[in-house]
């Protein structure tokens, strides 16, 4: 007999979680390349450095239709309510795995709402700074390095984040990856993480 699991995530919103994860690896990758020497030899896997000065806004384009794409999927299920303010309050539980602590989180967490925001926060500035970027013939010099410094912050931003989403997505709570790669995840996986969340639910 097989475990009945449940629905996650849908398809298309594995593709554009997907499609964003991996334009932003190769976007930071290559933007790290550019501006570090020391890195530049990443630049290699997108043909060299001129093939990467080629690609990386072209990548970045398609990164900013997945963000686009990726906000309207799921704008509906992050915003913040009371529940969730209780659950900020105590996310020093959620960090010690002490779930028995934790106030019930729905769908998403708050942790996981506030980087949604956040994520699109900063797709809004790096996909702005870099069309500015992009096109510097038509901008002010003023307004050049504006824009440079706002990519630059992003990217560190942006770094940081992902470091530790990718971390909480699957070193930390095992069982969570699974739900972005064939978007089911185990009834007791719910339970424990996402209490007020009830999935559809699916075969094998
Ligand atoms: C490249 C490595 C990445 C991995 C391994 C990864 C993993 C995951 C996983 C497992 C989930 C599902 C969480 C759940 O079911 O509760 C998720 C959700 C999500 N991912 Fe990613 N992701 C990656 C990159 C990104 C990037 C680059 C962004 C945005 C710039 C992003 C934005 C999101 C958002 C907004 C959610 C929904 C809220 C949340 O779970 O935090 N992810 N990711």
């Amino acid at each position: 007999m097989s475990t009945p699991l449940l629905r996650r995530f849908s398809f298309l919103e594995r593709i554009t979680h997907w499609v964003v994860g991996v334009t932003f690896v190769v976007l930071l990758l290559s933007g790290l390349a550019f501006a570090y020497p020391s890195l530049f030899w990443l630049t290699t896997f997108l043909g060299g450095g001129a093939a990467a000065r080629v690609l990386h806004p072209q990548i970045g384009a398609l990164f900013g239709v997945g963000i686009v794409v990726m906000f309207v999927l799921w704008i509906r299920d992050m915003f913040l309510d009371a529940r969730d303010r209780e659950w900020l309050g105590a996310i020093r539980h959620y960090v010690a795995h002490d779930s028995e602590k934790v106030p019930p989180a729905g769908k998403y967490n708050a942790g996981q709402k506030l980087f949604f925001w956040v994520q699109s926060l900063l797709g809004i500035v790096f996909v702005a700074s870099g069309l500015v970027l992009w096109f510097p013939e038509y901008f002010s010099a003023g307004l050049l390095n504006t824009a440079r410094l706002l990519h630059y912050a992003a990217t560190l931003g942006g770094g940081l984040f992902l470091i530790v989403h990718v971390y909480l997505g699957t070193v930390a709570y095992p069982g969570t990856a699974r739900g972005m790669i064939d978007g089911k995840v185990t009834p007791a996986w719910a339970r424990l993480h996402h209490p007020r969340w009830s999935g559809d639910r699916v075969d094998h």
